[in-house]
C-alpha cells in the first residue's frame, strides 16, 4: 500500500490546523480510504476532542515510541466511520519527549498500513514542528487571511522547502468575503501571490466549525455547511479530482498586498 504522509502545519497558532486535520481525515475515511490522524502536538493535545474520541484513549504516541505499548494498542478506532483512527498525543509530556529518530520509527511503522497519515503539527518552528514534518511526503499549510498568519506561513514554507518538501499546498481558513469587500482583509489571491504556493482550498468562517468541534463530530460526519463543502472539495483535490477553485475576489485587497510585500520584503 502506498501511504501518503501529510503534515498539517502553519507557524502561527490557532489558525485551524487541528480543525483541518480532523475534518480532512474524516472526509478521506468516508470516501473509503484508511486514515490515521496523528496528534503531534505533544502536551497540548486537542485532536482527540475535535474528533470526539477523547474518552477512548488508553495509550498515546509517546507510549508507542517509548515501547510502553504496541502501535495497535494506542490507535483509537472511530466507530462512526470505517478505517478512521486517531493516534493521540501525550497530555502530560512536553515536545522534547519525542526524538527525531523515534518519530522516524513511528512513521516507518505507519507507512504501508494506511492510505493516509495526517499529522497535526504544533504551532511554532521548533522541535515539535520539525518532528511533525520530518517524514511527511507532503505539507498542507494553513493560514488565515491576516498579515501575521501569512508572514508565519511564509516562514514555514521556507523551512519546508529547505527540507526538500516539494508538495506544499495552502489552505486559507476563516475566510470572510464581507471583510475583503470592505478592504479590511487580505483576499485569497493576495495570500496566494505572496506565498507562491498552490491553494488547495478556501474554508469560510463558519459557526458550524465551532459547533462540530464542541460536539466532537467532524463536519463530514454530521452538519451540512459551507465549511463542510470546503473540506469535501479539498479532499477531492487531494485525491487528484479536478474540482475548480472559485477564488473570491476582493475589491480593495490590492492595497493590502502592497503593504504585505513590503513587510515580507518580497
Ligand atoms: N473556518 C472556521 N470557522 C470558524 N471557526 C473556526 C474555523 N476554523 C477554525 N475555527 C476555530 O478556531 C479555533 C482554533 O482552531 P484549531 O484548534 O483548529 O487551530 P490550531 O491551528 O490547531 O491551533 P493550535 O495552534 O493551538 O494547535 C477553534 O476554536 C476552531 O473551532
Ligand atoms: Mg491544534
Amino acid at each position: 500500500m502506498d501511504t501518503r504522509i501529510i503534515v498539517v502545519t502553519s507557524g502561527k497558532g490557532g489558525v485551524g490546523k487541528t480543525t483541518v486535520t480532523a475534518n480532512l481525515s474524516a472526509c478521506l475515511a468516508k470516501q473509503g480510504y484508511s486514515v490515521v490522524a496523528v496528534d503531534a502536538d505533544i502536551g497540548l493535545r486537542n485532536l482527540d476532542v475535535v474528533m470526539g474520541l477523547e474518552n477512548r484513549i488508553v495509550y498515546n504516541l509517546v507510549d508507542v515510541v517509548e515501547n510502553a505499548c504496541k502501535l495497535q494498542q494506542a490507535l483509537v478506532r472511530d466507530k462512526r466511520v470505517d478505517n478512521l483512527y486517531l493516534l493521540p498525543a501525550a497530555q502530560t509530556r512536553t515536545k522534547d519527549a519525542v526524538t527525531p529518530d523515534q518519530m522516524r520509527f513511528l512513521c516507518d511503522s505507519l507507512r504501508g498500513s494506511f492510505d493516509f497519515v495526517l499529522i497535526d503539527s504544533p504551532a511554532g518552528i521548533e522541535s515539535g514542528f520539525r518532528n511533525a514534518a520530518l517524514c511527511a511526503d507532503e505539507a498542507l499549510v494553513v493560514a488565515t487571511p491576516e498579515v501575521s498568519s501569512v508572514r508565519d506561513a511564509d516562514r514555514i514554507i521556507g523551512l519546508l522547502e529547505a527540507d526538500g518538501k516539494n508538495t506544499i499546498n495552502l489552505i486559507v481558513n476563516r475566510f470572510r468575503q464581507k471583510m475583503v469587500d470592505k478592504g479590511n482583509m487580505l483576499d485569497v489571491n493576495d495570500v496566494s501571490e505572496v506565498l507562491a504556493v498552490k491553494i488547495i482550498g478556501v474554508v469560510p468562517e463558519d459557526d458550524s466549525v465551532v459547533i462540530s468541534s464542541n460536539k466532537g463530530e467532524p463536519l463530514s460526519l454530521g452538519l451540512q455547511s459551507p465549511a463542510a463543502k470546503a473540506f469535501k472539495d479539498i479532499t477531492d483535490r487531494l485525491l487528484g479530482k479536478d474540482v475548480p477553485l472559485s477564488l473570491p475576489q476582493g475589491e480593495q485587497g490590492r492595497g493590502f498586498l502592497a503593504g504585505l510585500m513590503r513587510m515580507l520584503r518580497l
